[in-house]
Parts: C-alpha cells; structure tokens; sequence
C-alpha cells in the first residue's frame, strides 16, 4: 500500500519525534538537509484538548516543515479522539501519529505511550478513536512489546493494521529495555513482511551507512532517524545520496559545522520567547555539534556555560582563530594521542 501523503522520494527518511529535540528549529533543519517527513515531539492528548498554552505552543510549525506529522499519547480514546479533532481543525499537518512506544515511567503509569501495549484492546479503540476525530491519516510508532513475554511486534502491528493505522513505525524494542541493548531489525523485517500498510523501520542507525544497511537488509519503506541527527542534521543528505545509488557527500569542515549550528540557534532564538531559556535548552545541541572535534572537551565547557546565543559565535570564533594558530586546548587523552602520532 502507498503513504497516504505525498513525500518527495520513494524510500522516505524520516526524523524522529524526539522530546526536546524534535522541535520546529530542528525539524526545519533537517527538512533543509534532506529529511523527506519529520515528527512533532509527542504532544499529551489532554494538554492539547485542555488547551494547555505550553502544548498548544508545540504544535507551531512553519510551511517549510511539512509533510509534518503531529504524535499524540494518551489512554483515553475521548481525550485522544479530542485532540485529533482539534490538532486537524487548528494546525491541518499531513498526518496524526500516535504514541505507542513512549517507556517514561509518568507516562506509561496512566497507560500512555508504551504503556498502551499490555493491553492490545486499548490500542485499537485508541487507534479507531483518533481515526473517529480527524479526516487525516492516523499513523503509528511502536515498540515490540512491553517486556520480553509480551514481545510480539508482528501481532502488535498487526492489530494496529486492522484498526486503521495507516503507516506504522516500529522501534524494535520492548519497554522494558528502555533504551538498552540493540534494536532488533529483524524484527522490523517480520513487521515488513505481514503488513500490507507501509513500515518505518527505527532504531540504532547512527550513520548513513546504517540508514542504507536497515532499508536494505529489512524490507522497510522508509527510515527513521532520532539519535544519529544529533548534531549531523546532513545525515540525511548522506543516507539520500547512498540510497540513490550516490557517493555519499562527506561531512561539512569545522566552519560550516559552526555555521549551521549558528544559524540553528538563530532560529532557535527567534522561535522562543525567552532567550535566556532558549540558550540554555540550546546547550545540548551545540555540545552535539561539536563532538569529536580535537579540543572537544574544553569547547564544550565553554558552550555548557552559554546564556545568550550571541555568546556562541564568539566561542566559535575563538577555537576557530587557536585552530589556525595550531593552538587548540586539547584533553590529556588528545594530547596524550597527538604526542603518541
Ligand atoms: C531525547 C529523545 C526523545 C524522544 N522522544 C520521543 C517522542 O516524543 N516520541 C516518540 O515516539 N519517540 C521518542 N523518542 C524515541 C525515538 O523517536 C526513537 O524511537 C529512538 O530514539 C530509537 O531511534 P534511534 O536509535 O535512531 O535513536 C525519543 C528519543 C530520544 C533520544
């Protein structure tokens, strides 16, 4: 079976709805650097049927992220059949995602999220309910069971299938592991394999290497990425170019790093109302983009410190000018390193 919404390749790369991180400044990001689909972070159903200001605030998005998808989590099929109504009426993204896969312990202990699993009669009335509110297509993110005795992927997407889902994502693990061990891909294969909706396949992919390696070696219709953008949001222009057949584009020098996560925070910045907050939230970003970078560790001392993103473009400008002096603070093991070579 097809998407039900159009997207700009064949095999989609999605980014994932990540809490946090998955906001509208990244999601733009990324659609600029080759994401084809991106998700909200999972907004509460109550929240957004309350119309909570700090939810409602979430829901923002600009034209240049869709197709965009908002996700959803909730035990209440009223409150989730609500929501959806109201996500559709006021914010009309491209499709509604629900959370099936979320293993926080406050979430999952009012059955939201992955706590949706250990009952798989809930999932199809909160699957058709959602489906009851919007005229949109309602899609879902899984993981494959609650714990080792539950894990059922297969069944569970099944179920998700007949109740009307019309894409389904499986992150392919229980959870019970958290984020622990390794997604199981073959698991995503079987999932691939006995559902006639299209399949997502997520988890572990850290490099665009291992976004070719999962469509190829699962069967999936599309990828989805979370942790592997972390800092590399052209990820996504390297896994499009392997796909095609392409040589993969390298990673941008160490200026063109800064520059995007410059104007990252830009956008940040004029996205939120509180720089001081915006700053700060924008911390774990910049400790992303400038992992691995020689002198790493004193860099991202300074950048943890940050109050104002104005104070970024200094801190760049300072490593960039030591580097060019050839006098970078390196940790002991870099400069242990650098002595040994
Ligand atoms: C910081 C963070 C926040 C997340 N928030 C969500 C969320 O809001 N909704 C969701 O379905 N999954 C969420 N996830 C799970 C990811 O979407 C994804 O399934 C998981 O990280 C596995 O993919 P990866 O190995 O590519 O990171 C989150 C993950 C992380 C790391």
């Amino acid at each position: 079976m097809a998407f039900p919404y159009s997207t700009a390749h064949q095999v989609p790369l999605y980014l994932a709805p990540m809490a946090g991180v998955s906001e509208s400044p990244f999601r733009q990001l990324c659609r600029r650097f080759g994401a084809d689909v991106v998700v909200t972070e999972f907004l509460s159903a109550e929240g957004i049927r309350r119309e909570n200001p700090a939810t409602i605030d979430k829901l923002r998005f600009g034209p240049g992220e869709r197709p965009i998808g908002v996700q959803i989590f909730g035990a209440d099929p009223d409150a989730m059949r609500e929501a959806a109504s109201l996500v559709t009426d006021v914010f009309a993204p491209e499709f509604i995602d629900i959370n099936f896969g979320c293993p926080v312990k406050k979430v999952v202990k009012r059955n939201g999220g992955s706590g949706c699993l250990k009952d798989l009669t809930l999932v199809t009335d909160v699957i058709r309910a959602v489906i009851s509110g919007t005229h949109l297509p309602v899609t879902v993110k899984i993981r494959s069971g609650w714990n080792e005795e539950m894990r059922d992927p297969v069944s569970i997407a099944l179920r998700c299938q007949d109740a009307g889902a019309q894409v389904l994502t499986l992150h392919p693990r229980t959870r019970a592991q958290m984020y622990s061990g390794n997604a199981r891909w073959d698991e995503i294969a079987a999932v691939a394999a006995a559902l006639e909706i299209p399949v997502i396949g997520n988890g572990d992919i850290k490099s665009a290497d291992d976004a070719v390696r999962m469509y190829r070696e699962t069967g999936c219709e599309g990828v989805m990425i979370a942790r592997g953008s972390f800092g590399q949001p052209w990820v996504f222009d390297q896994a499009r170019a392997l796909i095609e057949g392409l040589p993969m584009p390298s990673a941008p020098p160490v200026e063109e790093r800064f520059a995007i996560a410059s104007d990252h925070a830009r956008m940040a910045q004029s996205y939120e109302n509180d720089p001081r907050g915006a700053a700060i939230e924008f911390r774990k970003h910049l400790g992303w983009y400038v992992k691995g970078l020689p002198g790493s560790a004193d860099l991202r001392r300074k950048l943890h410190l940050v109050e104002s993103l104005s104070a970024v473009d200094e801190i760049f400008g300072e490593y960039l000018a030591a580097r060019a002096r050839g006098d970078v603070a390196l940790s002991e093991g870099e400069a242990e390193e650098a002595r040994a070579a």
